[in-house]
């Protein structure tokens, strides 16, 4: 397969593309930003909120490919509380996917759209279908950017036939997730200060969130890659995570344990934005895709913090 893949240089797009290399397909690569883990992907650096952007290489740099399988897009201002801070950057989210319809409209490929549990806003659900977003709930400029860009991507399939899979992520972590500074994630903030002894802070003391190992993250979207590629229904919506709700008081505990410490934890109420509890139905997954996620919580803290320990080790 060749495959389009923006966001490349961020968390779960370096883990898809090496993941889809591995496996001998071809991938291209669109980032504002070079990639820090690897070199093995060939990347675009390009800003792709740039209103009208057009999809071309700069000088030196490489060209968009020619018939491509299916595009990810990924590339995201990913972070909810830095979108309350800075809401432009919302309106730079719904560019992106714009853009990136276009070019799937132009060159009639697929398009699998990366949304977020944050559409379904702060409701207290135990447990959450695809059919509970109700956009009467939206959180914060974040979770509106992902609405708008669903509600694109519904359109283009209506208007212009475009396949597409709308995945719903959830607290995506592992590999690869702690190089973008300014937006440090919960995770790797949590193994950095437990590991170097300082109190971490958990904002809101019953926050339950559905936490989701990259590695099964990916496999879900390599499944809804290849669901495409075998065409049929051509429109779905699909929530993406472990399926288990943790609280983050239970999260800093697993990093301590993982560590060999005990963590000093600061309770604050939590922040503006903030969904406080989610866990994701993910029966549409696993009968559509057969998606079976793997790594719980429990196992895949350990995991984190072994990668975080072998990539200072390298440093
Ligand atoms: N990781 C999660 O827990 C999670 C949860 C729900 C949804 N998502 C969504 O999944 C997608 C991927 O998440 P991630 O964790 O890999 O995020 P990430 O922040 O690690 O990667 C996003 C990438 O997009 C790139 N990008 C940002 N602005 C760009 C622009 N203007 N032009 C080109 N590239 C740009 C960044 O440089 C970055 O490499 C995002 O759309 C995010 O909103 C992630």
């Amino acid at each position: 397969m060749r495959v389009l893949i923006t966001g490349s240089s961020g968390q779960i797009g370096t883990n898809l593309a090496l993941r889809l290399m591995d496996e001998g397909h071809y991938v291209f690569g669109v980032d504002v930003r070079p990639n820090t883990w690897t070199n093995r992907i060939e990347t675009l650096l390009q800003d792709l909120s740039m209103p009208y952007g057009e999809f071309k290489g700069g000088i030196g740099q490489a060209v968009y490919p020619g018939k491509l399988d299916v595009v990810v897009h990924l590339a995201a201002h990913a972070k909810v509380h830095e979108l309350v801070q800075r809401p432009g950057r919302a309106l730079s989210n719904i560019t992106m996917i714009f853009n990136v319809l276009e070019y799937c409209r132009e060159n009639r490929v697929p398009i699998v759209f990366s949304s977020s549990r944050e559409v379904y806003g702060d409701i207290h659900r135990y447990i959450t279908e695809e059919a509970h977003a109700d956009f009467a709930f939206t959180e914060s400029p974040y979770s509106a950017s992902k609405i708008a860009g669903e509600a694109l991507v519904y359109s283009y399939a209506q208007c212009y036939g475009l396949p597409y899979i709308v995945f719903r992520f959830s607290n995506v972590y592992g590999r690869f997730d702690n190089d973008i500074e300014r937006m440090e994630r919960v995770i790797p903030l949590f193994i950095r200060k437990i590991q170097d002894g300082e109190r971490v802070t958990v904002f809101g003391k019953d926050k339950v969130l559905d936490f989701t190992y990259v590695d099964d993250c990916v496999d879900g979207i390599v499944r809804g890659i290849q669901l495409l590629q075998r065409g049929g229904k051509t429109g779905h919506t699909i929530n993406l995570a472990y399926g288990q709700g943790q609280s983050l008081v239970a999260m800093a505990e697993y990093v301590a344990k993982a560590l060999g410490v005990t963590a000093d934890i600061e309770v604050q109420p939590a922040r503006v934005g903030e969904v406080t509890h989610y866990v994701a139905d993910i029966a549409k997954a696993r009968a559509l895709l057969g998606y079976d996620p793997r790594t719980p919580l429990s196992e895949g803290i350990p995991k984190s913090v072994a990668w975080t320990r072998s990539h200072q080790a390298g440093m």
